[in-house]
């Protein structure tokens, strides 16, 4: 098991789109395509990725900047990497950044279905702020509400 001494995080760029895709294919219902994260790049939003000491890469976030607030548009561990609290190092990861940069709120939007990903948020402090109704498509007929989270970041004193 990784520990987490032997891991770094840093900046994504468009060189690491494929092993990106291939964690956002595996763990997603309905991933990310090449296109969208190729939008993302060049949209200026910023993205961070965590690997360990041989380079791989096993978790990401991409954020979108809306004046004083982050959006948290995509965030996956890859499934042989998860629950050992990877996920919490890219929170965290995601408030200094927040912190850094003057931002004063993370938000997210993720399915009413994905208990998992609510647990993770709610026990870093993400709380709820609202649904979106068929926010998400589910299969070709229906689609799936949305819970949308918002954390407040403390602003480091200057
Ligand atoms: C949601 C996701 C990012 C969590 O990643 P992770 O690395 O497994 O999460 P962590 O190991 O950091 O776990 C954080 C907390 O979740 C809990 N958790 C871990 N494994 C769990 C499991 N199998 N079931 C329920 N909760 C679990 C732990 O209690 C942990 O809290 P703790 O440290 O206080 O015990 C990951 O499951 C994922 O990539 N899922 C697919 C993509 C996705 O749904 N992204 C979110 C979209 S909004």
């Amino acid at each position: 098991m990784s520990s987490s001494f032997d891991h770094r995080i840093s900046v994504l760029a468009v060189a690491d789109l494929e092993a990106v895709l291939e964690i956002e294919e595996a763990v997603y219902s309905h991933p990310w395509t090449r296109g969208n994260f190729l939008d993302s790049f060049y949209g200026g939003h910023h993205a961070r990725g965590l690997r360990n000491a041989e380079g791989e890469l096993l978790g990401y976030f991409f954020l979108m900047p809306i004046v004083d607030e982050l959006h948290l548009l995509t965030f996956a561990v890859a499934e042989k990497y998860q629950g050992l609290g990877y996920a919490k190092l890219l929170l965290q990861e995601m408030i200094t950044y927040a912190t850094q940069n003057a931002f004063s709120s993370v938000m997210l939007e993720v399915r009413v279905s994905n208990k998992r990903a609510i647990e993770v948020y709610q026990k870093f402090g993400f709380v709820e702020i609202g649904r979106r109704k068929g926010y998400y498509p589910l299969d070709n007929t229906s689609r799936e509400d949305a819970i949308v989270m918002r954390i407040n970041v403390a602003q480091e004193s200057l």
